[in-house]
This record gives C-alpha cells, sequence and structure tokens, in this order.
C-alpha cells in the first residue's frame, strides 16, 4: 500500500515552496519514467512516483509510492497524471481519481501494426492496448479530462529491451542472421520525456491521440549496423529468410537463449514500422533527434 499520505505529500510540496501543482508519475521506474522524473523536478513540479519496486536512494521532491497497480489504484488529489507504464493501468488510476484534470499518456505505435501478428500473445496485448485507449478517451470525455494519448514508436535511449538486445548480441557475435530491412524509427526517452513535460499545461483540446516516430527513418539491417558502430564492432548480417531462422530460434529457445525474441519478430524485420508524426511535429513541436543509439 501507499507509503505516504496526501497529507504528507501536500505538506512536503508545501516544505519545498513549489509554484507548479504536484503530478503523479505511474510507471516511474521505466525507461521513460526514469528521464521524465529529473525534467519534472527541474521544471519545478513535485513528483508522486508510482511502481511496483521503488529506487532506495531518496530523491528530494519526489515521493515514491509502492504499489502493484494491477491490485488497487492508489488515492490521490493529483490534478495531473502522466503515465508512462501500461496503460491499462492509467485507466484504471484515472478511474479511481476524480481530481484528475490532466492525462498524459503513452500507447504505443504498435497497436497500427501488430494487430494481426500471428504472435497470439502479442495479438491479445494490441487488444488491451486498443481497449484501453477507447474507454480512456471515452472516460476523458465523460469527466472533461484534457486527454493527450502519444503513440510512440520502438523506444530506446534507457534501460530498454529493443536496442539492449541487439546491443549484446552485436558484441558477442561476428554475423547474425536477418530477415529484412523494414524500416525503423526509433524514438528517444529523453525526446519523450522532455515532450511530456511540455505538454502539461497544454488544456482545452479535449481528447487527442499522436503517433511519435523518432528524427531518422532507417533499415532494420542498418539499424543493427550503426548499434554495431556505437560499439565499434563490425558484424555481417547473413540476409536468410523467417522459415530458416525460426526453427533456429525455437532451438534457442528450448535451451532457455534468447528468449526476449519471438517469432513474429523475425517476420516483421522485412516490415515497415515508420509512422507519420506530422501531426505531432504541427501542434507539439515534436523534433526527435536522429537515432543515436
Ligand atoms: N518499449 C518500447 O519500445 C515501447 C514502444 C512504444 C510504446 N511504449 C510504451 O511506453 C510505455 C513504457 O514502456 P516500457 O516498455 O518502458 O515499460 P512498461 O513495461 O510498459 O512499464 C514499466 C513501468 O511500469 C511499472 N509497472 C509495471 N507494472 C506495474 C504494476 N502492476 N503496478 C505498478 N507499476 C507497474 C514498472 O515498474 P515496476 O516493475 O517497478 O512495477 C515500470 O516503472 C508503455 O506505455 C508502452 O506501451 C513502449
Amino acid at each position: 500500500m501507499a507509503t505516504a499520505t496526501s497529507a504528507e505529500y501536500m505538506n512536503s510540496i508545501a516544505t519545498h515552496g513549489h509554484t507548479l501543482p504536484p503530478v503523479l508519475v505511474l510507471g516511474a521506474t521505466g525507461q521513460v519514467g526514469q528521464a521524465l522524473i529529473p525534467l519534472l523536478i527541474e521544471g519545478g513540479h513535485a513528483v508522486l512516483a508510482v511502481s511496483r519496486q521503488v529506487p532506495v536512494e531518496h530523491r528530494a521532491n519526489v515521493i515514491w509510492i509502492q504499489q502493484d497497480l494491477s491490485s488497487e489504484p492508489i488515492r490521490s488529489q493529483t490534478q495531473t497524471l502522466l503515465s508512462v507504464g501500461p496503460l491499462s493501468l492509467a485507466l484504471r488510476q484515472v478511474r479511481a481519481t476524480p481530481a484528475v484534470r490532466r492525462v498524459i499518456a503513452l500507447s504505443s505505435a504498435s497497436v497500427l501494426f501488430k494487430h494481426n501478428s500471428k504472435d497470439r500473445n502479442e495479438r491479445a496485448m494490441i487488444q488491451t492496448l486498443l481497449d484501453s485507449e477507447q474507454q480512456l478517451e471515452r472516460l476523458a470525455e465523460q469527466r472533461g479530462i484534457d486527454l493527450t494519448l502519444l503513440r510512440p514508436t520502438l523506444i530506446y535511449g534507457g534501460d530498454d529491451a529493443n536496442i539492449s538486445v541487439i546491443r549484446k548480441l552485436v558484441k558477442t557475435r561476428r554475423w547474425l542472421p536477418c530477415a529484412g530491412n523494414g524500416l525503423r524509427q526509433p524514438a528517444h526517452v529523453e525526446d519523450l520525456a522532455d515532450l511530456i513535460v511540455c505538454l502539461i499545461p497544454r488544456t482545452g483540446f479535449g481528447q487527442e491521440c499522436f503517433e511519435l516516430g523518432g528524427g531518422e527513418a532507417l533499415g532494420y539491417r542498418d539499424m543493427i549496423q550503426r548499434i554495431a558502430q556505437s560499439e565499434q564492432q563490425s558484424v555481417r548480417l547473413l540476409r536468410l529468410p523467417p522459415w530458416l531462422i525460426t526453427p533456429g530460434l525455437r532451438l534457442a529457445h528450448m535451451s532457455g537463449r534468447f528468449q526476449s525474441i519471438r517469432p513474429a519478430m523475425i517476420a516483421r524485420q522485412r516490415e515497415d514500422l515508420d509512422v507519420d508524426d506530422t501531426l505531432a511535429r504541427q501542434q507539439l513541436n515534436w523534433q526527435p533527434r536522429p537515432f543515436e543509439p
């Protein structure tokens, strides 16, 4: 259950003399959360940070609440909620927080790409994400909440599970199988965190949803080569069809290796997973950096 009461929290804000309203951050220990919290503090916000595991070190102006939000939302009076963890948990928290007036939440551009995935788990995950988006939009409309849903492409730059996997592979292998050169448009965690902070005062627009790509779209093979270069490694990419790579991957799974790489991901190496984020560039001043792993 919560490690701080609302009263303690409000008292702490008064003590630290903050002028900006406090914000509630869900998914605070995730890669975007870790980039977001320092920016919020720099910007003069006090932060109520939620996750199941909390950091040991103390940070001024941040109160950590250790809570499994899938069991129970926290009790909070904050008006601003930033969700950088699972969207379904943000939905539950907004339902349970009548004071909320402003919500900025990360969804994912995967809803555009993976709804027809051959992987049953992926399809279920995307359906949950789409349902959460729709329910959050309905709830926001009913309660007059200003909601900004952000759908980024692949996120990197923090403790990510995507680029980091490739980084480990290029460090240990001379060659890698590769099924295709579909476009990727990785978005940096710090650009996302920066955007979220800038969007807090954006109210009066009702419910909005924006796709967000990184500053550069590059082929999958080029992305791997760029990661290898950043590690001063040289790797040969062996072009193979997915049907030839997948059996090898299944064998690796049986011996407990490469569990995070699913067969559907191999097939997707040939697909373009970039987005048109013109709307975000025009309306939100989204100016992401090129891919710099
Ligand atoms: N990863 C990507 O490439 C990518 C791409 C596009 C969009 N996104 C979106 O970006 C957001 C962040 O994604 P992510 O992959 O970095 O992280 P994630 O796995 O979606 O979320 C991680 C954060 O949520 C917290 N969390 C998870 N379950 C919780 C629970 N039951 N109760 C309380 N806190 C919980 C985690 O902390 P604890 O584990 O300590 O609880 C952690 O702080 C998500 O909305 C995702 O859909 C991600």
